[in-house]
């Protein structure tokens, strides 16, 4: 038997960008992993032959996560990135509660707050809480800044056009991979004894400039690229010709607001990978490197250029939409005087150190 195989852990997303790597660091561990995934797909083969039982769930379905909880020890809570995130994570708090689950990592956010301007963020401090609240759980918060992956949502435009145009202004990020991440969940399940109960932000090695970070873009792709930093509507505009469901466009501009304001590099970079995992977290020229290597529209051709083109002229023609409008007729919830993190002194006190 191996060390670790007679504990049962539960990852939930684990088809998303952490919930791939959390799955097979744990089974490489030796743990018994149970993956919900929303479809068959090449993921969930990838997961399934690395060992991991596999099921087919839907989070907002107390049925399918109540049965997904028989025999288990410890699990990974991770929202979707996309509405519902709060209700996911009630369904898996009332039904942890019920099995008795001993240990829980959840994903949060670096921006989370009570009273955040961004709805998705509030609902993050919720969930923050909520997770806090198990009765016989412990928690421990990982509460990431801004993905290095994030970045690569353009990546067709750098390698085709030369281009990334993101409306970054001269913001720092220290970007961490979406396997550093993952170490750090997987070093927080592996060991609830040392992290039950503590919040880590997972960083890159060094705060980079958007220029910085374009430069190594550029050396992944063997081409030159130019940061852009394009108007927020021209970003709206490209987030609705690309199909972004409505509610992260709106969220994803609070975000970007905050970026220019240097929120992401604030305190950091953090020795949180380090500390968690043991091992040093990869730097934005290695990781550019992989991301640009595993992604196809990558490749520089006659016809992928004239399809980023295309693609281009699209978003130049997208009605972009109105972001406080559009949170108004999908009734979501909204406070009045939300306080960015930039304007929250209280958010600044409690997270200088990062
Ligand atoms: N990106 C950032 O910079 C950033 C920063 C801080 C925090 N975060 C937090 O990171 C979290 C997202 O983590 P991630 O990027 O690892 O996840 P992700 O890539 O968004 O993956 C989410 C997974 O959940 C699956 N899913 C969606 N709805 C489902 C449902 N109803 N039932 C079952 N599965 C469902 C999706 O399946 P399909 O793929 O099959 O659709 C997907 O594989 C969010 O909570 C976000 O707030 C992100």
């Amino acid at each position: 038997m191996k060390p670790n195989e007679e504990t049962k852990i539960l990852v939930t997303s684990a088809g998303g960008k952490t919930g791939i790597p959390v799955t097979l660091g744990l089974v490489e561990k030796g743990y018994c992993v149970r993956a919900l995934v929303r479809q068959e797909d090449a993921r969930a083969k990838r997961l399934r032959d690395a060992g991991a039982e596999v099921r087919v769930v839907n989070l907002a379905d107390s049925r399918d996560i109540r049965s997904a909880m028989a025999d288990i020890d410890r699990a990974y809570f991770c929202a979707p990135t996309e509405a519902n995130g709060l209700h996911y994570a009630n369904v898996f708090a009332v039904e942890a509660q019920q099995a008795g689950i001993k240990h829980i990592v959840s994903l949060g956010q670096w921006l989370s707050h009570d009273s955040h301007p961004s709805l998705l963020t509030r609902e993050i401090w919720l969930v923050e809480q909520l997770m806090n609240n198990i009765h016989g759980a412990t928690h421990t918060n990982v509460n990431v800044g801004w993905f290095a992956a994030n970045y690569f949502f353009v990546l067709e435009t750098m390698a085709q056009l030369g281009m990334m145009p993101m409306p970054l202004g001269d913001g720092l990020n220290a970007p961490p991979s979406n396997e550093d991440i993952a170490r750090v969940v997987v070093g927080a399940l592996d060991r609830p004894d040392l992290h039950a109960g503590k919040k880590y932000r997972p960083t890159g090695p060094k705060n980079l400039s958007p220029e910085q970070i374009v430069d190594e873009i550029s050396c992944a792709l063997g081409r030159k690229v130019k940061y852009k930093p394009v108007s927020e509507k021209m970003l709206l505009k490209s987030l609705r010709a690309e199909g972004w469901p409505e509610v992260m466009q709106t969220q994803f501009i609070i975000y970007l607001e905050e970026y220019r304001r240097g929120v992401f590099g604030f305190g950091g970079p953090t020795n949180a990978v380090l500390e968690v995992s043991g091992q040093e977290p990869e730097d934005f020229a290695t990781i550019a490197r992989r991301y640009v290597q595993e992604d196809p529209v990558a490749r520089i051709t006659f016809r992928s250029k004239l399809r980023a083109i295309r693609k281009l002229c699209n978003a130049i023609a997208t009605k972009p939409i109105h972001p406080i409008n559009t949170e108004i007729q999908r009734g979501h919830a909204l406070i009045n005087d939300g306080l960015l993190c930039s304007d929250s002194q209280q958010w600044k006190d409690a997270y200088a150190q990062g």
